[in-house]
């Protein structure tokens, strides 16, 4: 398939830009769908998302200053408060008349998660629910964002994917895995997420025991594995002893060919464990995935003849069915 980029049918869905973390007090600069925009947080501690393009003469705001919740543009000294309203135009002096066209277009922004997530027009639906943040017994855990030169439609393909995992994942946890996949049967596994569950067995490498909270060369997973439009993707791992380990893997198309990258753990265990050890294993796990998928050409073609699909690939011509609808274009 041609880019998606332009296509407004992506432009009511949430995109993870940022960490929270990364926007404090700002400018922060993020490229989303191809546009660039510009974060920075105002007095109250809320976020202001905006083109990352001065009204005036076109400047990137993102290299201007945040003072008291203010973005002041590096160019002329234009200033922009709460939602990119212009609030001063140091050339015209203290008391001239704003022009109404200074003012800048807000985006919807939320933080949820430890995630920045931005919605370029009105949102259809909601940022996907994970129910773990609420419970007192799983601890959250932030990884950071990372820039893949890969299309999201080739990562979403890939994190719904479990045929991969004796070859890709052969140095973390696939070894273990026999190559031939069972049926999936696929099912709304709750109000936000479409997909399937599974057993497997994962190999456990010393690395891994901190994450798995085993010692065994081997250990038992209940799983599963399901997508929320556009490009979000949890993954469940159940424990025997009763450990539990969710990981929300969320992919942004900066332009058709790169993507932003972050996953989030939440967890039922110690949480003493050093959260860096804990997410060691996750990150070599990614790094894997990284590493095949940054080699395959451009965007996932969305034809049913564009690709070789059998029947392991299901859970993925699925989510490309659902995707091309919410595109409203011809596979
Ligand atoms: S370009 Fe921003 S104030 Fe002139
Ligand atoms: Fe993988």
């Amino acid at each position: 398939m041609a880019g998606f980029i332009g296509n407004k049918g992506l432009y009511s869905s949430w995109f993870v830009v940022a960490e929270s973390e990364d926007v404090d007090p700002g400018p922060h600069a993020v490229r989303l769908l191809g546009e660039d925009l510009v974060l920075w947080r105002t007095t109250d501690g809320s976020l202001s998302v905006v083109l990352d393009r001065c009204p005036h003469r076109e400047a990137p705001l993102s290299i201007g200053e945040v003072s008291d919740g203010r973005l002041t543009c590096a160019y002329h000294g234009w200033i922009f408060g709460d939602g990119g309203r212009c609030e001063g135009v140091p050339s015209s002096g203290a008391n001239a008349a704003i022009p109404p066209t200074a003012h800048l277009a807000p985006m919807q922004v939320e933080e949820r998660y430890g995630l920045v997530w931005v919605c370029p027009s009105e949102p259809s639906g909601q940022i996907p629910v994970i129910a773990h943040e609420d419970e007192a017994s799983f601890r959250r855990i932030n990884s950071g964002i990372d820039v893949w030169k890969v299309s999201a439609t080739r990562m979403v393909d890939n994190f719904l994917d479990i045929s991969h995992f004796p070859y890709v994942h052969t140095g973390t946890f696939g070894g273990a895995q026999p190559p031939d996949v069972p049926k999936l049967e696929l099912e709304q596994l709750d109000a936000d997420f479409f997909g399937y569950a599974y057993e497997v067995d994962a190999a456990n490498p010393e690395a891994a025991s901190t994450a798995s909270g085993s010692t065994e060369d081997v250990v038992h997973r209940h799983m599963s594995t399901g997508f929320h439009l556009p490009f979000t993707v949890r993954s469940t791992v159940a424990y025997e002893d009763g450990l539990e380990h969710i990981i929300l893997l969320c992919s942004t198309p900066v332009d058709d060919v790169t993507s932003l990258f972050t996953f989030v753990i939440w967890r039922n265990d110690d949480h003493d464990v050093d959260p860096e050890e804990t997410i060691a294993f996750d990150r070599a796990i990614g790094a894997e995935d990284k590493l095949m998928l940054e080699q395959l050409p451009g965007v996932l073609p969305f034809s049913r003849t564009g690709v070789v699909n059998v029947q392991s690939d299901k859970p993925s011509v699925e989510w490309r069915r659902q995707f091309v609808e919410l595109l409203g274009v011809d596979a």
